[in-house]
């Protein structure tokens, strides 16, 4: 594909409410429900509103039963969730989520640590969360996380990487979410991976990416995924993530910052820009510190010649 060929349209997914806030220290459920219900206002599409995953193993995550429960759904709003397990996955279809996430790591490592299982186990307890949901007729989307780096392992293969998403292929899964979970990925491993799920006969439109800009890459990353025709990108608003107690880590790429760029390239995300950035403003209130997004801060300027 011609480097100056981009997908006429996207879809951010924000990620915010669930992958920022798992790393604040916990806010109210109400101030959860009023960050969903503010999103849900900008033209997003898909907000991830949470987990079900052990309250304290992610304190901050506890209670998305009740956020689930509350928020105002807003019409053409896919309101999803992550579990690690098929417990997870009941508590989730039970408080109602249109969607479930499902994680997993590349790195047997990382899902040791994070999930305290091995990837064998995690692959299995897989192919139950998908019976779960498909019965309840909820889609399941499969987060390879790790995908391009492990903080305990290193580089991760990208053969690795597809042998996992070919195992999850045949555990039922059908969307997939490729994970930059610590920042390590660079545009030519961005680029590696797609050429080898290319090989392996994949097609790009069932493939998300999941940014994280811990090394500054993120918005790079994602414009050679556009080149190679990927057009789901997850967000979170602000930039709002990391871990407070590891320094230098940071979130996912901002929303404002993605959608900003993504409109500039023609690929239509239907969100609302100025309506955003008050979104992320507010939420600075809201934890209490400064939020790393930059186009929140860059002044009318980010104002597209047509808008
Ligand atoms: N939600 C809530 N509780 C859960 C649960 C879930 N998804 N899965 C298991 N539990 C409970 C079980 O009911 C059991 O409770 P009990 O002792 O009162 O009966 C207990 O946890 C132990 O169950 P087990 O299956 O042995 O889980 P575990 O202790 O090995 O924990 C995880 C595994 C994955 C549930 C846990 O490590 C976890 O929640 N990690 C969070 C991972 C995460 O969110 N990371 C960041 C995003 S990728
Ligand atoms: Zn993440």
């Amino acid at each position: 594909m011609p480097i100056d060929h981009y997908p006429s349209s996207s879809e951010v997914r924000e990620v915010g409410p669930r992958d920022g806030l798992q790393n604040e220290a916990p806010i109210a459920v109400e101030a959860r429900i009023d960050l969903v219900d503010a999103l849900s206002e900008t033209g997003l599409r898909a907000i991830e509103v949470g987990s079900f995953v052990r309250p304290d193993a992610i304190p901050a995550m506890a209670g998305t039963d009740r956020v689930l429960a509350s928020i105002t759904r807003r019409e053409g709003v896919r309101y999803r969730v992550l579990v690690p397990n098929l417990r997870g996955a009941e508590l989730a279809v039970d408080a109602g989520a249109d969607e479930l996430e499902v994680v997993v790591s590349v790195s047997g490592t990382h899902n040791a640590r994070n999930l305290k299982m091995s990837v064998d186990d995690s692959v299995e307890q897989i192919r139950r969360v998908v019976e779960r949901a498909a019965s309840a007729d909820v889609p399941v989307e499969a987060i390879l996380a790790t995908s391009f780096g492990c903080p305990y392992e290193g580089a991760v293969d990208p053969v690795r990487v597809v042998a996992l998403a070919q195992r999850l292929r045949q555990a039922g899964v059908t969307t997939f979410s490729f994970a930059d979970t610590t920042g390590m990925a660079t545009p030519l491993t961005i680029v590696a991976l797609l050429d080898e799920l290319t090989a392996a006969g994949w097609p790009t439109d069932d493939v998300a990416l999941h940014l994280h800009n811990t090394r500054g890459t993120g918005l790079a990353n994602l414009v050679v995924a556009a080149q190679r025709g990927v057009r789901r990108f997850d967000a979170s608003v602000g930039g709002l993530g990391g871990c407070p107690f590891a320094p230098g880590a940071t979130g996912n790429v901002p929303t404002e910052d993605v959608v900003h760029l993504l409109d500039s390239l023609g690929m239509t995300t239907g969100v609302d820009l100025e309506a955003l950035i008050l979104v992320a403003l507010e939420l600075e209130t809201v934890i209490g510190r400064q939020l790393p997004g930059q186009v929140m801060r860059a002044g009318p300027w980010y104002r597209l010649p047509s808008a």
